[in-house]
């Protein structure tokens, strides 16, 4: 079996690389030899792992803090890897969503548009362009075991990531004669920062979902570019795929998971898409805000005054 240097060259650029599946990525891309573009929002975690793999496995590194959300920063990691040899792209940073989606403020459902559609897609066609033009290269877009049907109360995030799965699967084909690898990774339930962030509201246990570690679920990853036009990861999440994909109606499929998420949610409030509720939460805000003004003014004026 070819190496991954030798069948893609010395460059891979992994986004989302300061925590979770990202950050196990660049761990055995650089194992295997692999030098690296580091790309999030946190400079000091991106900085550190830079340096541990390094040492680790004497790799160079280039850290891009970057906020993919933005088009322009998107456009400077293309510009500012022109000069490497990149042949590999993980398309790997996303921001989460939970609850009923009428809670959501439009600029928190197009936040998370932007990063997990616009800029996979956008630097999918950025650099498939460079690896069609040099005749190799290879795409993951990390995707997600819930990507196969509705998700009631995770609709947007989950709609996010259907995307990255058609789009994985198109381009397999369309890239495939022109020497480029391009695969759609759908894990199920990963223990990450982000499903920290979750289990604050959604406890997973109840409907007994298993965890999958990130390493496991990057080592798939690797192992199948180049090999299926996607891949669900982890036996449970494949059996659920399977289900819904083949042997129930779409309809069906989503109502089983909104019955699942109606179970798994410990904060019921987060189910009630009620706008006079998200609207409390908002005032709720706004009277926090003016009243820690007026506190903040009232400081002011006493030392002002002295
Ligand atoms: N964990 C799971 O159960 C699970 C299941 C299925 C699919 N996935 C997918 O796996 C991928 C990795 O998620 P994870 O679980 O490893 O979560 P994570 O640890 O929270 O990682 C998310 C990464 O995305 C980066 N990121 C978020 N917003 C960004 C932005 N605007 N610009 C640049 N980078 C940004 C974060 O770094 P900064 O905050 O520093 O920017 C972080 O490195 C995601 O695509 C997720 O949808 C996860």
């Amino acid at each position: 079996m070819k190496s991954l240097t030798s069948k893609y060259g010395g460059w891979a650029i992994v986004t989302g690389a300061s925590s979770g599946i990202g950050r196990s990525f660049a761990e055995q891309l650089a194992r295997a030899g692999m030098n690296l573009v580091l790309v999030a929002r946190s400079e000091d975690a991106l900085q550190q792992t830079a340096k541990e793999l390094h040492s680790r496995y004497s790799v160079q590194t280039r850290v891009l803090a970057l906020d993919l959300s933005d088009s322009i920063a998107r456009e400077t990691l293309d510009l500012e890897t022109l000069d490497l040899d990149v042949g590999l792209l993980i398309n790997n940073a996303a921001l989460e969503q939970r609850g009923a989606f009428v809670r959501h403020t439009p600029n928190e459902l197009s936040d998370a548009i932007e990063v997990n559609v616009t800029a996979p897609t956008e630097l999918g066609q950025r650099f498939g362009k460079r690896f069609v033009n040099q005749g190799r290269g290879g795409i993951i877009l990390v995707s997600g075991s819930i990507a196969y049907q509705g998700v009631p109360f995770l609709a947007n995030y989950a709609a996010t990531k259907a995307h990255q799965v058609i789009l994985a699967e198109s381009l397999y084909y369309e890239l495939r004669p022109h020497g480029v690898d391009v695969l759609g990774l759908s894990p199920g339930l990963t223990t990450t920062p982000m499903v920290g962030r979750l289990e604050q509201a959604i406890k997973f246990s109840r409907i007994g979902v298993m965890q999958l570690q990130p390493e496991y679920v990057a080592a798939v990853g690797l192992r199948q570019l180049g090999k299926r036009p996607s891949s669900v990861v982890g036996a449970q999440y494949k059996f659920f795929a399977m289900l819904t994909k083949r042997l129930m109606s779409r309809a069906r499929g989503a109502w089983l998971f909104g019955f699942l998420m109606r179970i798994a949610f410990a904060d019921k409030s987060l189910l009630n898409p009620s706008a006079e509720d998200a609207t409390s939460d908002f005032k709720e805000t706004i009277l926090l805000d003016r009243s820690s003004s007026r506190i903040a003014n009232r400081d002011c004026e006493l030392a002002c005054s002295k």
